[in-house]
């Protein structure tokens, strides 16, 4: 059977998938798997994470929530943390969160029982690599701050890809390593402490373009000098 047949079919997806699962496994049975690094790297993050990091990431977050709030529909974000983004959706949208950290994902239903988030519909443990939602069950899907945090991207965005309706939109919001200057020096120092960081700070935007044939349709800059990418796909 012709390999770009099984990729684009249900059979070639579900082979796709038990794939990437095995491939895990395996991973993390040799030691070799980077979802312990994360998950203890979020583990330490979760106290301090939204006083650290409410004034570099919330531009790029009300970016992708301006555009999400112009569709409306079934949301979900993908790597939810701490839910700081989850007061910028509008009632329009009915939002479903997941994380692989527990601290993070604590932190998010603390919030949306604080601000009474009567349009977030749950949040749940779970691995962007294998979601348990059936094919296309969501219009826009927000991946913010977490293809650079995974140790498999194209694995999420094939993930991603499955989940939201044919026609639907997908926003990655991200920062992409420069190619030089002094924002490309301090990355370069930054990634010597990657891991506990939990994540990468050389990580290329030719990876996502890569990963997914879906069609990029806007690209723009965010955050404190321009620090954060927004990609919006159609799927
Ligand atoms: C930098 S934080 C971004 C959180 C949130 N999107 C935001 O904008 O504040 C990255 C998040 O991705 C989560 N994460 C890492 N690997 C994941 C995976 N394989 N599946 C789901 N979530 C994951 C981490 O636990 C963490 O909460």
């Amino acid at each position: 059977m012709d390999g770009d047949f099984l990729t684009q079919t249900s059979l070639g997806r579900w082979v796709d998938r038990r794939r990437r699962a095995l491939r895990r496994a395996v991973a993390v049975l040799t030691g070799t798997d980077g979802s312990s690094a994360v998950e203890s790297a979020y583990a330490r993050w979760a106290p301090i994470y939204d006083w650290v990091f409410t004034i570099p990431l919330v531009p790029g977050q009300k970016a992708a929530a301006a555009v999400a709030n112009d569709l409306g529909g079934r949301l979900v974000e993908v790597g939810v943390g701490t839910g700081l983004s989850l007061p910028l959706y509008g009632r329009n949208l009915r939002v479903t969160g997941i994380d692989l950290s527990e601290p993070m994902l604590r932190r998010a239903r603390e919030r949306v029982r604080r601000e009474t988030l009567g349009n977030v519909d749950g949040l749940h443990a779970m691995d962007a690599t294998d979601m348990s939602f059936e094919a296309a069950s969501f219009d826009v899907a927000t991946v913010m701050y977490v293809v650079s945090v995974v140790p498999d991207p194209a694995a999420v965005m094939a993930e991603v890809e499955r989940v939201v309706k044919p026609g639907g939109t997908v926003i990655i919001v991200n920062h992409f390593a420069s190619a030089s200057g002094i924002l490309a020096a301090a990355e370069r120092l930054l990634a010597r402490f990657s891991e506990k960081l939990g994540w990468d700070p050389l990580f290329p935007r030719e990876t996502i373009l890569e990963a997914t044939s879906m069609e990029l349709v806007s690209e723009s800059r965010h955050g404190p000098f321009g620090l954060f990418s927004m990609m919006v796909f159609r799927r």
